[in-house]
């Protein structure tokens, strides 16, 4: 099993009023190496929780995390971004990209913290973005780009470790219809070719294409 998720609860101590908040209550999932799966659910459900503990950016409070069959729910930090560098590919709905440099830029940025030469990065980054058909973006700077440009360029950050799995939370929500569908289509490739890929989304046409929709309501599977 690539993840296995054993009773997983997370609880934030909130800001304002110090009171413990539970974002998750006893999630149980299982997800299978290749699979494409959604995650639904209603505004702080718990979803971006859910993902962040997956793709190791965050420690549950308590439960297990097997990945690949390794408990990794009581690794240190510093283990812990070693593995999502390595397994992991996030895409976010708002691109999180570096607006003042050029996608060239952006899809190499991973590969310092992965400490890949540098005489190296920007014939990788290249060939990331050739793969995806946007080499002519290559040069641009991200903030000239459209809104489905920016996404093809945070996908090409995203896979430029060559993860197994490919977290994505709302890839379309800030996306028209015509560009929500090619990302899709991009991520349904990504999928024939093996990834596992994970989506948080709002959208019928995005989580009926997955092969399984997970729903979550108040830090629980449903
Ligand atoms: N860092 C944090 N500190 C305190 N509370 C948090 C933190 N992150 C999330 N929460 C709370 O945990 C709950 C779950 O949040 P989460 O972001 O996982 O929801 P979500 O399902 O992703 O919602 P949305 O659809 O709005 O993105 C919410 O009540 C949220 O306010
Ligand atoms: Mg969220």
């Amino acid at each position: 099993m690539l993840i296995e998720l054993i009773g997983i609860e997370k609880t934030y101590i909130t800001r304002r009023d110090g009171v413990p908040l539970k974002a998750l209550n006893g999630i149980n999932l299982t997800i299978k190496k290749g699979e494409m799966v959604a995650i639904k659910g209603s505004s702080g459900a718990g979803k971006s929780t859910l993902l962040h503990i997956i793709g190791c950016l965050d420690k549950p409070t308590s439960g297990i995390y097997k990945l690949d069959g390794a408990d990794v729910s009581k690794e240190s930090s510093a283990k812990l971004s070693k593995i999502r560098n390595k397994k992991f590919g996030f895409v976010m709905q708002h691109f999180a990209l570096v607006e003042e440099d050029n996608a060239l830029q952006n899809v190499g940025i991973p590969l310092l913290f992965a400490k890949t030469p540098i005489s190296q990065i920007d014939t990788l980054a290249m060939e990331q973005l050739r793969q995806l058909s946007i080499e002519n973006l290559a040069k641009q700077r991200v903030s000239k780009l459209s809104g489905g440009e920016k996404q093809r360029v945070a996908i090409a950050r995203a896979l430029i470790n060559q993860p197994e799995v490919i977290l994505a939370d709302e890839p379309t929500g800030a996306l028209d219809s015509e560009n929500s569908t090619m990302i899709l289509k991009i991520f349904k490739a990504l999928n024939a070719q093996g990834k596992t890929i994970i989506i948080v989304t709002h959208e019928d046409f995005v989580a009926n294409a997955c092969d399984r929709i997970i729903t979550i309501s108040d830090g629980r599977i449903k």
